[in-house]
């Protein structure tokens, strides 16, 4: 099997790597290798890759910015995810792809189910939604996990924030009306890999409902989160400037981009589907922890 696998520099992608490569020959070219902004670029390496699989861990993920890079976001998140499709769609290669909780509107409390009709509110929703939608129209064997709230030890993402903070303010502001479940990207990694490894990834995709959610179970505010985080670290040692982590409303903390309120996502296809039952977000929440407790612990070089 000649693997496709983009975004491998990425939290979702570096985890993914190592597994695919068990799986067959794979290739992962980083931004620099290839550009997925550049649609000439991408095809020529999808012509000369001749991949059997496709996996799109990549993306445009900096969601205040895609507001005003609005062209850059849809090139990476909807332009590329086309490109991938339409081309796996004339082969029938099987394209795994991974969307967003950002793609619905967040009205309500009950958790989002994948039948539901999207609505973004922003317009990194909208160009992962554009992408979606895209291979879904595309003929191509595909299977897009939408997760949420996706964090790691390292990178970019929520928990490394709050860690950036912590060491520096001693209050903490943390919205308390966004609700959704952390994701660490391990969990959605052996969810990707459980499913490429249960058959034929054209047989298991046929049957999958096209959208899967893959996220960890339960669910918590940004404020709980937070504060998991910052006592979580605390207990295993780690000292913090931070004394409190005050909950505020998203009307207090203006960002470019508006954010969902509800980022609740069903659990039931998957299931139902794969007989795949995520760890409640908390347990999912310490392994990481403790990695980054022993990583703030190392004395520096
Ligand atoms: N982060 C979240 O909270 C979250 C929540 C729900 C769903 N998701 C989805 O989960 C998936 C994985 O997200 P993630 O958090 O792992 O994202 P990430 O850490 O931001 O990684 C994204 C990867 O995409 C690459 N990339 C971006 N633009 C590119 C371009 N023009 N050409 C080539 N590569 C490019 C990045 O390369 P560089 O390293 O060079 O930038 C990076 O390797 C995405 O589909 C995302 O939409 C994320």
């Amino acid at each position: 099997m000649k693997i496709l696998l983009t975004g491998a520099g990425g939290q979702l992608g570096r985890v993914l790597a190592q597994p695919l490569k068990q799986m067959g020959e794979l290739t992962a070219p980083g931004r620099d290798a290839l550009d997925l902004a550049d649609g000439k670029a991408l095809k020529d390496a999808l012509e000369a890759i001749q991949p059997t699989l496709i996996v799109n861990a990549a993306a445009y993920t900096d969601v205040d910015r895609a507001e005003t890079e609005t062209r850059q976001a849809y090139l990476v998140n909807a332009a590329a995810p086309e490109i991938m499709a339409r081309w796996a769609a004339t082969r029938g290669v099987p394209l795994l792809h991974v969307s967003t909780d950002y793609v619905y509107s967040g009205a309500g409390d009950a958790p989002h189910d994948e039948g539901e009709a999207p609505a973004p509110l922003n317009a990194y929703g909208a160009s992962k939604l554009a992408g979606d939608e895209a291979i879904a129209q595309s003929g191509a064997p595909y299977l897009i996990l939408r997760t949420s709230w996706l964090y790691d030890a390292t990178g970019r993402n929520f928990l490394t924030s709050i860690l950036h903070a912590a060491r520096t303010r001693e209050e903490l502001r943390v919205v308390d009306d966004q609700v959704g479940a952390p994701t660490p990207s391990a969990l959605v990694a052996a969810v990707a890999m459980e499913i490429l490894q249960a058959g034929d990834p054209r047989e298991t995709f046929a049957t999958s409902g096209g959208v899967v959610h893959a996220a960890a179970a339960g669910e918590a505010s940004r404020h709980e989160f937070a504060r998991a985080i910052v006592d979580g670290l605390r207990k295993r040692g780690c000292d913090f400037a931070a004394q409190r982590v005050v909950p505020v409303s998203s009307a207090e903390a203006p960002a470019a981009a508006k954010r969902p309120l509800n980022s609740r996502l069903s659990l039931a296809r998957l299931s139902e589907r794969f007989g795949i039952e995520p760890p409640d977000w908390r347990a999912a929440l310490k392994p990481v922890l403790d990695a980054v407790a022993r990583a703030e612990k190392k004395p520096a070089p």
